[in-house]
């Protein structure tokens, strides 16, 4: 996939597949908002008002209703999307308009034209950058393996239109949307990819190719070898049971110019499949277990748009990568490890293998100069529990960047809420042999020790870890712009939003 180029003209000026129209509520008494919208509609001779009075354009959020006109327009179809209530029409709102307009164009295809509508309570090119966003993601498909006839396959938007008069900075709110949006599919196409496609050393080849797409982007990926020589004991561990050995792959940000002290340190726990090893998963659903990977994806493609956005902050990305595997060789509860930076971890449970693997991670990109650690993991079942599949839960040691991370979640939409770090919790991690456990034997704040595991490992300076077990990989479409299941590309606009506060 590429990205889809934007253009601006004229509300209905250009040639266009389908014009989409925005729809607020209430509808009732012709409620037709927007300068754009009324001018279409008068074209149409009051079809939009006429369809509204009859009930059926209601302007409920995410309801689409394709028209096929007659020569009125240069779009030779109109698609009305709702938006939901008019005064509390968000980028939410508008993102999942765009995905509905795309699933509804989903056998047309080609250029769609997107009107704006100036009453909203949203500036313009907020409203642009939503719909582009939600046209993009939500017209994404995972299924590449399909081998039918390519004539029925989904046809994808590929060229937007802004209906609106030419302005830099909607154009740029537009450009970034598509940019952002293609590489959030990009994140969810390696979560979708199977595990006998992706493991670590694919994983990493992935890497080395995006690094090759960005002038100031390097890659290089570790190997066995190298992680014993750093002394990995957690990342080899949880890697022994497979015969796709454990990687480490390092992606380097360094642009000309930075207007910042800040090394941005973002670490993605990537394991390509989880069983469990010899705490072995029971069986339903452990085919989602290929979405483990998904922190990592979203990593990746975060500091991929980081440089691709030439933003002047320097970044590291750790992908602690490693597969899950019970075998001859799997590491074993009892075990004792020794992770990189000296400390000692008595295993309990060899399904806690994402905070194992992470350990390491984090050590290596405080090495590299990390000032500032984000951190992405799919790590405990129980902050599913707890947040489902929209929000994802943080833990982090430092205020200044826990309201960073908090707007830059609610401005990129992968969303984010905040949980408590005390340090009584560190009791359920005490180990009567080691520094710590990995696990604990009560059913209690599974998230919250697993958090405080991690601390031990997140050296000096201000560290965020977000749990996106939850929203990280889908079993469902959520009903919004995430239209199918599978990946979601989690933590790609996080991380391009955070990265954009810290220039
Ligand atoms: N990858 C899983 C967590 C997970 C579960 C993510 C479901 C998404 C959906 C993780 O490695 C894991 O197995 N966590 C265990 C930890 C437990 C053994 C301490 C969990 O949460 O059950
Ligand atoms: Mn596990
Ligand atoms: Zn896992």
């Amino acid at each position: 996939m590429s990205r889809v180029p934007i253009e601006i003209a004229l509300p209905g000026q250009a040639q266009a597949d389908a014009l989409a129209v925005p729809i607020s509520r209430p509808v009732s008494g012709g409620g037709v908002t927007g300068d754009g919208a009324r001018i279409v509609d008068e074209k149409l001779r009051g079809r939009l008002t006429a369809l509204a009075e009859s009930g059926e354009l209601r302007g409920d959020r995410g309801e689409a209703v394709l028209l096929h006109l007659d020569g009125e327009l240069q779009a030779p179809r109109v698609v009305a999307v709702g938006v939901g209530e008019h005064d509390e029409v968000d980028a939410d709102a508008l993102r999942t308009a765009g995905a509905a307009a795309a699933a509804a164009l989903a056998r047309v295809g080609g250029t769609l034209d997107l009107l704006l509508d100036d009453s909203l309570p949203l500036p313009l090119p907020e409203q642009a950058a939503a719909l582009v966003e939600g046209v993009i993601i939500g017209g994404y498909s995972p299924g590449a393996w399909k081998t039918e006839d390519p004539a029925k396959r989904p046809r994808q938007i590929e060229r937007i239109v802004i209906g609106h008069f030419d302005d830099q900075k909607l154009r740029d709110a537009a450009e970034r949307a598509s940019l952002l949006a293609e590489r959030t599919n990009r994140a969810r196409d390696l979560a979708n990819m199977p595990p006998n496609e992706l493991n670590p050393h694919t994983l990493g080849e992935h890497a080395k190719e995006l690094a090759r797409e960005h002038e100031h982007l390097t890659c290089e990926v570790l190997g066995t070898r190298e992680l014993d020589e750093l002394g990995m004991g957690a990342l080899s561990a949880v890697g022994r049971g497979s015969r796709n050995e454990p990687r480490l792959i390092v992606l380097r940000y360094e642009p000309p110019e930075t207007t910042t002290g800040v090394v941005l340190g973002l670490v993605g726990k990537s394991i390509t499949f989880d069983t469990g090893g010899i705490s072995l998963k029971p069986g339903a659903k452990m085919e989602d277990m290929k979405g483990d990977m998904a922190g990592g994806a979203g990593t990746l493609h975060g500091i991929g748009a980081i440089a691709a956005l030439q933003l002047p902050v320097r970044a590291v990305a750790v992908l602690a990568a490693a597969e899950n595997m019970p075998g001859g060789d799997a590491f074993r509860p009892g075990d004792i490890l020794r992770a990189a930076n000296g400390k000692t971890i008595e295993i309990i449970n060899t399904d806690a293998e994402g905070r194992l693997v992470l350990a390491d991670g984090m050590w290596y990109a405080r090495r590299e100069g990390a000032t500032h650690l984000l951190e992405l993991s799919t790590l405990t079942g129980a902050m599913e529990l707890a947040l489902g599949d929209l929000y994802a839960g943080y833990f982090t040691n430092d205020e200044d960047w826990s309201d960073r991370i908090r707007a830059a979640a609610d401005r990129s939409g992968d969303l984010a809420w905040r949980f408590p770090l005390h340090d009584r919790y560190r009791r359920y991690i005490d180990s009567a042999y080691a520094d710590m456990k990995n696990g604990s034997t009560l059913r209690q704040g599974s998230p919250v020790l697993a958090a405080k595991f991690l601390e031990e490992f997140a050296g000096d300076g201000p560290w965020a870890h977000v749990d996106m077990a939850g929203p990280g990989f889908l079993e469902r479409s959520r009903g919004d712009y995430l239209r199918v299941p599978g990946g979601t590309g989690y933590g790609v606009r996080l991380i391009a939003e955070l990265a954009s506060g810290l220039t």
